[in-house]
């Protein structure tokens, strides 16, 4: 058996109307857009090229958002098939893009081609000898649903000698996004695996791409998923743009926009291996033989045996480069990256070296590419130590985090500062629900908070990869 893994594709069928200059930033279907006509086919190419048996998508498989419902029916319909030309079989979790009428009549019926059983609303279950998946529905955990007695009965039937994974579009473990996944699907789901031996959670939802293990305590692989981004631009790791809100158990994360990747599983005898492939990109190791177009290197492996925690095999990482103090007089421009939740633009004020750089960037739900440009005075201003003070003028519920200053040298090359891991919280919304995470710290209307971002680490990023062990 061999299968592959893909996270959110919003295949995007519609142009965004005039082509404007940054517009990705606050609208996401220019983006989509770009990326279903630019990377989407050789991307799917690369799947196809791996001859997979089966394709397991986590959800958000188009962009919808469409005015009228037979645009989106069209837009799915555009989609699958082509999964179809490509003779892929793809079977996909609802995500939060699809409209019901879209899972109805196009997604739902695809699923049923292949051979699942369903189950409620959009549960199923696909089974190939002793290897069971179970894709749910993240947002129908709510008490009595009857997503939860199917999913109860399933995990009963599977005897517990058998492999199994289970699909959603929401994480279990939101790696990198605080407050974001769906808390009565994560309850739920952390009780009723208790002492299983679940071997896999595919996930996508959050744009970013993270391997991490938990035990429940039976270890459970969590693979996020996401198959939008620029291959062209190298990857970056996700601990240089994000805070992880994980203690333990995480291998690695790429941040979201870079890389767009897909996972390969096979089956060996008693061991899965996963191959994480990223097409379109050069060779995976120094040496290696350059595949032939259009199959993708390799940038991570593991292999897993039932019940056990997957070894890492290779990680992908990325190469330092070597430390030029003076490159900070060789800015040409630079940015200070800011991430929110439930920001609309007054909620504080930010000063960048003693500078107010003016209303917070919208952000509503942690979306990545929101920044502040800095001024020729703000660049004038930078040092290897810069000061960011938070100011809290409203004391309503919502969420800063991810600060990193980001530039780029006249002569192209990319520098960022320490990442400021803290997530910065106002009002009790968010941690009633899910508590404070990891690195929180609570603001205070009128209170300023005082941070450093240094630029005394390397900040090149290329992508290569590690072999381990
Ligand atoms: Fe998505």
């Amino acid at each position: 058996m061999r299968f592959a893994v893909i996270g959110d594709f919003h295949f995007c069928n519609v142009p965004p109307g005039p082509t404007m200059g940054g517009a990705a930033i606050y609208d996401d279907r220019p983006r989509y857009r770009t990326i279903t006509l630019r990377e989407a086919p050789a991307f799917l190419d690369a799947v196809a090229a791996e001859k997979p048996d089966f394709v397991v998508g986590t959800g958000d498989v188009v962009e919808g958002g469409l005015r009228d419902d037979g645009a989106s029916l069209a837009e799915g319909r555009a989609c699958l098939r082509e999964f179809a030309r490509r003779q892929l079989t793809l079977l996909s979790a609802a995500g939060t893009h699809e409209t019901p009428r879209v899972m109805a009549e196009c997604v739902m019926p695809a699923n049923a081609k292949a051979g699942v059983k369903r189950g409620p609303g959009y549960a199923f279950q696909y089974s190939r000898d002793d290897f069971h998946f179970l894709f749910l529905d993240y947002r129908a955990f709510a008490p009595g649903n009857p997503q939860r007695d199917w999913l109860l009965t399933r995990l009963a039937a599977i005897p517990d000698r058998d492999w199994l994974a289970l699909v959603a579009h929401g994480p279990l473990y939101p790696v990198a996004r605080p407050f974001f996944s769906e808390i009565e699907m994560v309850s739920f789901l952390k009780r009723s695996l208790r002492g299983r031996k679940a071997d896999f959670f595919f996930c996508g939802h959050t744009h970013n791409q993270t391997l991490s293990t938990h035990r429940l305590p039976s270890p459970l692989l969590q693979v996020k998923c996401s198959s939008i981004g620029f291959a062209a631009d190298g990857f970056l790791p996700l601990e240089r743009e994000q805070g992880l809100l994980l203690d333990r158990g995480f291998h690695w994360g790429v941040a979201e926009n870079s890389t767009p990747g897909f996972w390969i599983f096979e089956r060996k005898g008693k061991r899965i291996e996963g191959f994480w492939r990223v097409p379109g990109a050069p060779p995976s190791a120094p040496g290696a033989a350059p595949k032939a177009a259009p199959r993708a290197a390799v940038f991570a492996r593991f292999t897993k045996e039932h019940g056990k925690a997957a070894a890492m095999l290779q990680v992908p990482s990325a190469a330092p480069a070597p430390k030029t103090p003076f490159d900070l007089a060789l800015l040409r421009e630079a940015r200070l990256n800011v991430f929110g939740w439930n920001v609309r633009g007054a909620e504080a004020r930010i000063f960048l070296n003693g500078r107010d750089l003016g209303s917070l960037p919208p952000n509503g739900v942690w979306a990545a590419r929101r920044r502040f440009i800095l001024t020729e005075e703000d660049l004038k201003r930078l040092s290897p130590r810069n000061t960011v003070e938070i100011l809290p003028l409203d004391g309503g519920d919502w969420v800063l985090g991810g600060l990193c200053l980001v530039g780029h040298t006249l002569d192209g090359r990319e520098r960022r500062s320490s990442l400021d891991r803290s997530i910065y919280v106002s009002g009790n919304r968010f941690t009633k629900v899910w508590g404070m995470p990891r690195g929180g710290v609570r603001l205070r209307e009128g209170v300023r908070r005082r941070l450093v971002l240094s630029f005394d680490s390397p900040g090149h990023i290329a992508a290569t990869s590690v072999a381990k062990g």
